[in-house]
């Protein structure tokens, strides 16, 4: 049977950027996207230029580097959007406009308070003017699984006439069903006289843990173009989840009439930097990328594996990359291996100092550590970002004293803006000390919104990979902190928080309409 070409369009940069904290800076996303070129993703959806200046920074750097896969910049469906997006875009190899309007009663009367005609016509300029800067057009309706079919099939005739190319129909809500979702789109494409000429993309969203489900459904009933993130990030419940589309396609290639392009190897890894850039752990239990996604534990999975392995596995760990990223370096190995190393993981110094820096720490973590992995490397160079970025607080030393029914004490060194402070507080347990000692002296009227803790890689010497999310009059940040010592990774990552919160780089967006 031969087989059409699925298109993965990935939105990590850009939706799932949107979940509360998980922004991402300029050089950490021209990582990630390097990565996902590397996975051979088709598009990678950069960011949404107009956002903010450092969203269109963002867009701008990863068109630039990216050559592979094309780049696409999120515009709403008006002047200033689409012309940011075309400038962000200027020297991609590959560039695409996505620009999207409203299209369902609820969203058109209370959110745009315009007519349907209205938006019709909106819709239709847009895409012309993005036709202008862009041979590539992308228009999305959003909340499209409720919008009525009649206007949705005019609309889409419409922008296609006007040169969009492809046709994407977000379950924005995440409200639709599988049985429903794919029947839309088999009457959208079956209704709209000049469907053929373009590709219908699906975007869906997890509040009911339907997104993947969705998703595959509608490429049952044509659609050859998925919107997706790793792990799954995104706005609330996040989105169709890439790994898990790209594997359900691969692994029940009997079923799906489609393939991708993608090569799985680079999942686990890509997986990992994501979790690491954004502080947001992956749930063991978690698809394809879950710490035990290939653990059998009971027995009886354990013998039948042994046996045979397809008794009880219907992938193997190795093809998305599980034993790709396992032992890597240690203490003795060579600057070039190091080097070779991290530009095998996308992250390439613009400057011989900067490779000596990531070296040197390199020496100074194998020194603690018996053997450094891919996530050690990855937490290494956002540390140095880290501490390149300017800082008001720098971590610098920590005594912790913890008896058994004794209150835990500690008392921490850092800098603030260059000056010493050494503060010292009790607490109910040695992180809670640590975190109040640093109130005491900058009473940052912050609230913790979460606080979390994974060890980077396995075994009681790996690093301590720390996330704190603390949110201040409607701006979250999560911070992070590595260290072999959980207390100071969480001391560094409560500092990381305030340093984001006082600069306002990094705070979460907050987008109009979006
Ligand atoms: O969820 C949504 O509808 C979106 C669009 C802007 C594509 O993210
Ligand atoms: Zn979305």
């Amino acid at each position: 049977m031969s087989k059409d070409r699925l298109i993965i369009f990935d939105t990590t940069l850009r939706d799932g950027e949107q979940s509360p904290g998980a922004s991402m800076t300029r050089d950490e996303k021209v990582r990630i996207a390097r990565m996902l070129e590397k996975m051979r993703v088709d598009v990678i959806e950069a960011g949404f230029a107009i956002a903010s200046p450092g969203d269109f920074e963002a867009v701008k750097a990863v068109a630039e580097s990216v050559k592979d896969s094309t780049v696409a910049s999120l515009a709403r469906a008006v002047r200033p959007d689409i012309e940011r997006a075309g400038e962000a875009l200027r020297n991609a190899n590959s560039g695409r406009i996505h620009t999207f309007i409203a299209t369902s009663p609820i969203h058109m009367k209370y959110k745009l308070q315009m007519e349907p005609e209205k938006v019709l016509e909106q819709a239709v300029a847009a895409v012309k003017m993005a036709r202008n800067l862009c041979d590539d057009v992308e228009f999305s309706l959003e909340d499209g699984s409720r919008s009525e079919p009649e206007f949705m099939y005019r609309i889409i005739e419409a922008v296609i006439n006007a040169g969009a190319r492809t046709i994407n129909i977000p379950d924005t809500v995440g409200y639709g069903t599988p049985e429903e979702y794919g029947g839309m789109f088999r009457r959208v494409i079956e209704s709209v006289p000049n469907s053929d000429k373009a590709i219908f993309s699906t975007h869906c969203h997890n509040d009911l843990g339907l997104a993947v489900a969705n998703s595959l459904a509608a490429v049952m009933n044509g659609v050859r173009q998925v919107e997706c993130t790793i792990n799954g990030l995104g706005e609330r419940a996040g989105n169709a989840s890439l790994e898990e589309l790209v594997m359900a396609v691969n692994t029940r290639h009997d079923f799906y009439p489609v393939t991708t392009g993608i090569d799985p190897v680079h999942i686990v890894p890509t997986s990992r930097l994501v979790s690491t850039v954004t502080g947001f752990p992956v749930q063991p239990n978690k698809a394809i990328v879950g710490a035990n996604a290939f653990a059998h534990e009971s027995g009886i999975h354990q013998d039948g594996v042994l046996k045979h392995r397809e008794t009880y596995e219907i992938m193997k760990a190795e093809d998305v990359g599980w034993n790709a990223n396992k032992l890597v370096l240690g203490k003795h190995s060579g600057r070039a291996a190091v080097r070779a190393r991290f530009e095998e993981l996308g992250i390439t110094f613009e400057t011989p100092e900067a490779l000596n820096e990531a070296f040197a720490r390199f020496k100074d973590l194998a020194d603690k550590k018996h053997e450094i992995f891919d996530e050690d490397l990855q937490t290494l160079v956002s540390d140095v970002e880290q501490e390149h970025r300017e800082e008001i607080y720098t971590f610098k030393g920590l005594e912790v004293s913890c008896k058994t029914g004794q209150k835990p004490r500690a008392t921490l060194s850092f800098t603030r803006r260059g000056e010493a402070v050494v503060a010292e507080s009790e607490g109910s347990g040695p992180v809670d000390a640590a975190f109040k000692a640093i109130e005491s002296v900058v009473d940052s009227g912050t609230e913790l919104a979460l606080y979390s803790v994974n060890a980077i890689t396995a075994g009681t010497e790996a690093q301590g990979d720390v996330t704190v999310r603390l949110s201040r009059n409607g701006s979250i940040v999560n911070g992070v902190g590595a260290d072999t010592d959980i207390i100071a990774a969480s001391a560094k990552a409560y500092l990381d928080a305030l340093n984001l919160l006082e600069s306002g780089s990094r705070a979460h967006p907050q987008r109009d309409g979006v």
